[in-house]
This record gives C-alpha cells, sequence and structure tokens, in this order.
C-alpha cells in the first residue's frame, strides 16, 4: 500500500486524539519544550508535518515552523487549526522537496522516517534535511527502533484509535503494520489497511 492511501481522508480524519495517546500533554509537552531549545530562536522546518500534532503548539511557543508533508488530506486537517501564513506547508516528499528559507532545527518525529522504505530514500532525506539547515542547525529525527528479534510474526500492539498487526523481517530490517480502528474496545468491521516500514538500523543495509 502506498503512502497516499494510507494517509488519506479517512486516516486524517481521525488522526488526532486530543489530549490522549501522542497528543497528551505528557508527551507533547516536553517534546515541544526540547524543540523549541534546539531551536535556539531559529525557524523550525518539520518533515512530514501531519496535522501538526508538533508543530502547532510548536508554533504557539513563538517558534517559526514550515513545513513537509505528502498527504493533501493530512494538512486540509493542519488547516482546520491554523493558516498558511502561520505554518506554511508544501506538499511533496521529505526527501527531495525544498521549502524556501533557513532553518535552525529540522525535525522529523514519530517514526516517520521508517516510512521512507529504502536506505536511498533514507539518505536522501538527510541530505534534504542538510539543505535545509542554517551553519550549525540540527536535525532531530524521532524514531523507536523495535527489538525485532522479540517481534514474532503476527505479534500485536495496540496503537491509539486504531490496532496493529506487526510483522517483522530481520534480514531486510522491514515491517509490516497491518492496521484496522478500533471502536469501543474491539476491532471494527470495515477498511483494514497494510503499511510497510524499513526500520533503519546501524551498519545493516537494505536489500529493498
Ligand atoms: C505518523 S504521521 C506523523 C505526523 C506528524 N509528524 C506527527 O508527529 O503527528 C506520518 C506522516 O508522514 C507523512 N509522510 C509519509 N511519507 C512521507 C514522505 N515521503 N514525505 C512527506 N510526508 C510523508 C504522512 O502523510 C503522515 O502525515
Amino acid at each position: 500500500m502506498q503512502q497516499d492511501e494510507i494517509w488519506d481522508n479517512d486516516a486524517a480524519k481521525s488522526y488526532d486524539t486530543p489530549g490522549t495517546g501522542m497528543f497528551s500533554p505528557d508527551v507533547l509537552e516536553p517534546a515541544v519544550e526540547r524543540l523549541a531549545q534546539l531551536a535556539e530562536g531559529g525557524a523550525a522546518l518539520e518533515f512530514a508535518i501531519g496535522t501538526g500534532r508538533v508543530a502547532v503548539p510548536l508554533s504557539e511557543r513563538k517558534v517559526p515552523v514550515a513545513g513537509i508533508e505528502f498527504s493533501p488530506a493530512m494538512v486540509a486537517e493542519l488547516r482546520t487549526k491554523v493558516d498558511e501564513a502561520t505554518i506554511p506547508v508544501v506538499i511533496g516528499d521529505m526527501a527531495t522537496v525544498t521549502v524556501p528559507g533557513s532553518y535552525s532545527l529540522v525535525y522529523l518525529v514519530y517514526n516517520t522516517i521508517s516510512n521512507l522504505l529504502t536506505q536511498a530514500q533514507q539518505v536522501a532525506c538527510f541530505r534534504n534535511a542538510a539543505r535545509h539547515l542554517s551553519p550549525g542547525g540540527r536535525f532531530v529525527v524521532e524514531l523507536g527502533v523495535p527489538e525485532l528479534r522479540k517481534l514474532s510474526p503476527g505479534s500485536r500492539r495496540s496503537s491509539g484509535s486504531r490496532r496493529r498487526a506487526i510483522s517483522a523481517s530481520i534480514p531486510t530490517t522491514r515491517c509490516a503494520s497491518n492496521w484496522s480502528p478500533i471502536m469501543s474496545g474491539s476491532a471494527r468491521a470495515g477498511r483494514r489497511k497494510s503499511s510497510a516500514h524499513h526500520i533503519a538500523t546501524s551498519g545493516r543495509r537494505s536489500s529493498t
């Protein structure tokens, strides 16, 4: 399944879980605080800005924020919160698309680098971050690397409003997530989706 099929209108509409999960103040406030410190008074650029979970509160901290985002549907959700003048966003691939300006901080959070499915794409993404950074600037990547040997095929985890079944391949360092919406504690019949992730592990070359 391609990224544009995953991050469609349904995903965008159900993404935000205000006050809970990844939107809980316990998760967001320290992250936003740290990113504001790392921006050191300069501007920030979020790769894969999504619906503005992090960018909106960071902008409220008076850090100028811009974004790159692949999914128009996710940006439409962001636009229900802030306008283009407040957080400008360019639609496109964070590995290749450029935005105007120079930034003291580029950040890519919530494991989203793993949405780039090859090592070459991930390297291009780092190059693109460097392209946007002012001298001395920082590129912050948040990535939870799963303990692949503890993930058996079909092992299950719940995540926010979605139930995920994850399988992993150690030789290719690829994970596949198959997920379905949860309503009232049980998996809702209806649309199920699957997506692939490339887990960047140091020193391991991808065969993809
Ligand atoms: C898990 S969400 C993270 C959104 C936001 N950064 C956050 O922390 O809530 C992943 C986002 O990455 C976007 N995305 C996936 N691949 C992308 C790419 N190659 N370039 C830009 N955005 C991408 C998706 O459209 C989606 O909005």
